[in-house]
């Protein structure tokens, strides 16, 4: 690395079924090449995670060559290396946990095994422009449904709330599966949903009741949800009539992003925070997106949405977050580090 240039860093995110590898030059996005396993996990209706771990292994090594393709750099161009640490599927983590450090040691190279969640906001920096903060962060995906206060991207995140049950994409997911629409569900109801009346069945909002306001005012709940579109299957077969797909697949969707999109709001407006970002798969839904447009307008709120293949889970973002840490001076992760499914979203980088 030359004094002036920034480090160029290559990222390895294995947390669920995206096996990806990023390249990044301080800020600058240099290459994202992403490989899925989803088509294999399409007949178990959900992510399986040996099945998942299993094609880490197999796509691993050509994601790597891709990404240096694209970046159009070899491994001597590489200054860091930068890993998902954490929270995500444990088998899966370990794979790119393994290939990172097998490709630290050969090349004599620093490695930061970090946080997931913080890749998610990192992504937004790639994007060309300052992430601005603090702000509010509210990210949706199969695996995990998270609303953050990020005040420093290097250290200084709080954790709002969660889904205290099924994850927002998760919850897209099943219901599909109930409504005999293919996985992942997230396009599929939206396809089902395309002149359905969102406002035909009043879901329920899950913890958004006054009682709700003390412990859970930014946690999320969908299994109800999931459990009455159920009820409304059954009632439908019973009396032997045809199930209004179309009306129950806005009015599902419309449950999830009010939802979802209220509460960050009402974050935003606790912390006195005029700023949302969105991240995670879930916000490839474009009624999500109206929506966030629409009431975050109204409520003088910037919104923020990375483009939808640095929302997903990617190499790019988690190779931004080493690019910052190597940029601050940080120390490197110890050797040994180990995946953490849990990882708490406060921790940037793992250090034991
Ligand atoms: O971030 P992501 O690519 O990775 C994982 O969670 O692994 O998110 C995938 C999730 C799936 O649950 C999928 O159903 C959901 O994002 N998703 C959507 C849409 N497209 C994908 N959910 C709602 N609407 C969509 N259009
Ligand atoms: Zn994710």
């Amino acid at each position: 690395m030359s004094a002036s240039a920034a480090p160029v860093v290559l990222g390895i995110e294995t947390s669920c079924d995206e096996t990806g590898v990023g390249i990044v030059r301080g800020t600058a996005l240099l290459a994202n090449r992403i490989a899925s396993s989803m088509e294999l996990h399409a007949r178990f209706g959900g992510v399986v995670p040996e099945i998942a771990a299993r094609a880490h292994l197999e796509a691993m090594e050509p994601t790597i060559r891709a990404a240096l393709v694209d970046a159009q750099l070899t491994l001597d161009d590489i200054d860091a290396v930068a890993v998902t640490a954490g929270p995500g599927l444990a088998g899966a983590l370990m794979v790119g946990i393994g290939a990172a450090k097998g490709l630290a040691t050969a090349r004599e190279l620093p490695l930061y095994g970090v946080n997931h969640l913080v890749g998610h906001v990192a992504a937004d920096v790639l994007s060309g422009e300052p992430l601005e903060l603090p702000t509010i962060a509210l990210l949706v995906s199969g695996g995990h449904t998270s609303l953050l206060l990020v005040r420093d991207l290097a250290g200084d995140v709080e954790l709002l709330g969660e889904t205290i049950d099924d994850a927002a994409g998760e919850a897209f997911d099943k219901t599909a599966r109930l409504l005999g629409l293919s996985y992942p569900g997230g396009p599929s109801i939206d396809a089902a949903a395309v002149g359905g009346d969102p406002r035909a069945i009043a879901f329920p909002r899950g913890l958004t009741a006054p009682k709700d306001r003390q412990k859970h005012r930014w946690n999320f709940s969908f299994s109800g949800l999931k459990t009455s579109v159920a009820r409304h299957v059954e009632r439908a077969q019973a009396a032997g009539e045809a199930l209004p797909t179309a009306d129950v697949a806005a009015s599902f969707r419309e449950a999830v992003v009010d939802v979802l999109i209220a509460k960050a709001l009402d974050a935003c407006q606790a912390h006195g925070i005029p700023r949302l970002l969105l991240g995670g798969g879930v916000v490839a839904n474009a009624r999500l997106r109206d929506v966030a447009i629409e009431r975050c307008e109204a409520a003088g709120v910037t919104l923020r949405i990375p483009p939808l293949e640095l929302c997903t889970d990617n190499g790019a973002m988690i190779a931004a977050v080493g690019a910052m840490l190597v940029a601050r001076g940080d120390a490197p992760s110890p050797a040994g580090f180990a995946a953490e499914s849990t990882l708490e979203a406060n921790v940037v980088q793992v250090v034991e």
